[in-house]
């Protein structure tokens, strides 16, 4: 019956394309499903991860690092439980990466705390002697960029319609009023965690370092 299709190679090269094509849509469809994403209990990034989220992409830490577990037990035994289409759900762009020169970090919250990561960041052989990877003092002076962070919430709020609460609306007094509330708050805790007292005061006086960001951010991947 199929014998035409055989002596075509045309029609035969679409036909295993529609085939494989198939057979790929099974597999990844069902994982974008709306009670797969996003899974059950994920929140938003608040305003200082996202500002943390923007220092990695800025960093390029995502050069050696993945946020993707596979489903394989030399895998999860070391980071966890394999990741979930729908823990990504939020991430826009999602940051899995695909080169590990260190290890894959989308667990990493569940077992480094802020200090280790403060003192990591300033200095990787002060906590792992053998570490090739780079120091990043500058985090601890520049400034994260909290104004634009908040205008991606406002953004993907209103685009995917992400579920922020009516705190986060267009505009300088909302802007003002939730980094009052809830961003210093938030940064003050993560600097008061790191016990550095140069990064206490920088968020006291309203300036949050990047590296203090950047671990609300890295404290989130779990
Ligand atoms: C040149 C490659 C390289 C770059 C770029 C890099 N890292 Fe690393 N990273 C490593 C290596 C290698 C290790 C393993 C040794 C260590 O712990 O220091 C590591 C370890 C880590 C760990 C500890 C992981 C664990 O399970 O203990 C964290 C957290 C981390 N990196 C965060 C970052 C962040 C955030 C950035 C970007 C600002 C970054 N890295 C950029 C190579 C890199």
């Amino acid at each position: 019956m199929f014998h035409w299709l055989e002596k075509n190679p045309f029609f035969f090269a679409v036909g295993v394309f529609v085939v494989i094509a198939y057979a790929g849509l099974i597999e990844i469809l069902p994982n974008f499903a709306e009670a797969a994403r996003p899974v059950k209990g994920l929140k938003p990034y608040t305003v200082l991860q996202l500002a943390g989220k923007e220092v990695y992409k800025k960093d390029n830490c995502i050069a050696c690092h993945s946020q993707l577990i596979r489903p394989f037990k030399s895998e999860t035994d070391r980071y966890g439980q394999y990741s979930l289409s729908g823990e990504y759900a939020y991430d826009r762009p999602f940051l899995w990466g695909s080169k590990r020169t260190g290890p894959d970090l989308h667990r990493i919250g569940n077992y480094r705390t802020a200090d280790w990561h403060a003192n990591h960041m300033w200095n990787p052989k002060s906590v792992v002697p053998d570490s090739i990877m780079p120091a990043y003092k500058h985090q601890y002076t520049n400034a994260a960029d909290l104004e634009t962070a908040y205008a991606e919430a406002v953004t993907v709020k209103k685009v995917f319609g992400t579920p922020y609460g009516d705190d986060i609306a267009p505009g300088k007094a909302a802007y003002e009023k939730e980094l009052k509330t809830k961003i210093l708050p938030e940064a003050l805790k993560i600097a008061k965690a790191t016990k550095r007292e140069d990064l206490v005061k920088a968020v006291e006086s309203g300036k949050v370092p990047e590296v203090v960001a950047l671990i609300a951010y890295l404290n989130r991947l779990k």
